[in-house]
């Protein structure tokens, strides 16, 4: 049972926490390979999704799993809605609470957004990515396809390699591995390194082949350079040369490691098209698995609702 109305990020959650979410999944995910792909889990609830930033995965894969599990489904077009006229988000959360919404599925590009929403709504929020700080979904979706392909977390090494300094996936990957007992190694330029992430429980490598030598995962990040000032490295070409993932480096790796990346990749920068398209490749798997663990977490907090609120 999850201990709140919300999912706001996975520094909070316990290992048992997680490990319901993960486990709820592989159900959800049975339900997405059946010929019916729907059940009435969620009838008669209703989930917005509300997102200040764009997005393909998160959002569409929200909407989907509130449709599968047999809720109504509503998209705020924030562009279009009256946030343009300078509605508050505490008052645009106070309006879905009055419409009688159950779920809000926020992504906001202000970290501590889904946290304000969620103190003053009845609803379950559940953040889908806020600023640099946390995107628990995606997290727990990287959590399931590694889980899956080896049947646990517990004692894997998994690198993660590209620009941790912006990166809410990196976070909210390094707090839920580590709380179930994952050894995380992270490598980046000096410029893409947030200070104090090894007190986080971070090991960070002196090069490309030392954080991935001995992994079972290898996850690269996006270059974001929507969220960058400029100056953090010479050009993309030079990036991908000093820093990118290409065949040869995965050599270092564990034999039969795996690939992720969150999505969207930049192709040529952060991986070559050769291991986004390899066979190690996870990156379309883990997108399916998105549906399932989002699926899983709507359920657990339906479950929260019916006891609590
Ligand atoms: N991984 C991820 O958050 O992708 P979107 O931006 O497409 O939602």
């Amino acid at each position: 049972m999850l201990r709140s109305k919300d999912l706001l990020g996975l520094q909070s959650l316990s290992a048992e926490e997680i490990s319901e979410i993960l486990e709820g999944a592989v159900t959800t995910k049975e339900l997405l390979k059946s010929d019916r792909k729907c059940s009435e889990d969620l009838k008669g609830k209703t989930l917005v999704t509300l997102f200040y930033e764009n997005s393909t995965r998160t959002r569409t894969s929200f909407e989907l799993a509130g449709k599968y599990l047999g809720a109504n489904e509503v998209n705020i077009s924030v562009a279009t809605s009256s946030v343009q006229k300078g509605e508050t988000l505490i008052d645009t959360g106070k309006t879905l609470d009055a419409l009688k919404v159950d779920f809000i599925a926020i992504r906001h590009p202000m970290a501590g957004a889904p946290k304000l929403l969620a103190e003053n709504v009845k609803a379950s929020v559940i953040n889908g990515g806020d600023g640099m700080h946390e995107h628990p979904t995606q997290a727990l979706l990287d959590m399931f396809t590694l889980k899956e392909r080896y049947g646990k977390i517990a004692g894997l090494k998994v690198a993660i390699l590209g620009d941790i300094k912006h990166s809410r996936v990196a976070l909210s990957n390094l707090f839920g591995l580590t709380r179930l007992g994952a050894e995380v190694y992270m490598y980046a330029p000096g410029t893409m390194i947030p200070k104090g992430i090894q007190r986080l429980g971070a090991h960070l490598a002196a090069s490309r082949e030392e954080a991935i030598e001995g992994a079972d995962a290898v996850m690269g990040l996006r270059i974001q350079l929507e969220r960058m000032n400029g100056g953090l490295f010479p050009s993309l070409g030079e990036y991908s040369r000093y820093y990118g993932v290409d065949g040869n480096l995965l050599k270092y790796a564990k034999p039969g490691a795996v690939v992720l990346h969150p999505g969207p990749v930049n192709r040529g920068v952060e991986l070559t098209p050769g291991v986004i398209d390899g066979k190690s490749s996870l990156i379309t798997e883990q997108v399916t698995n998105g549906l399932a663990v989002r699926m899983s977490v709507l359920k657990l907090l339906a479950a929260y609702r019916e006891n609590n609120i």
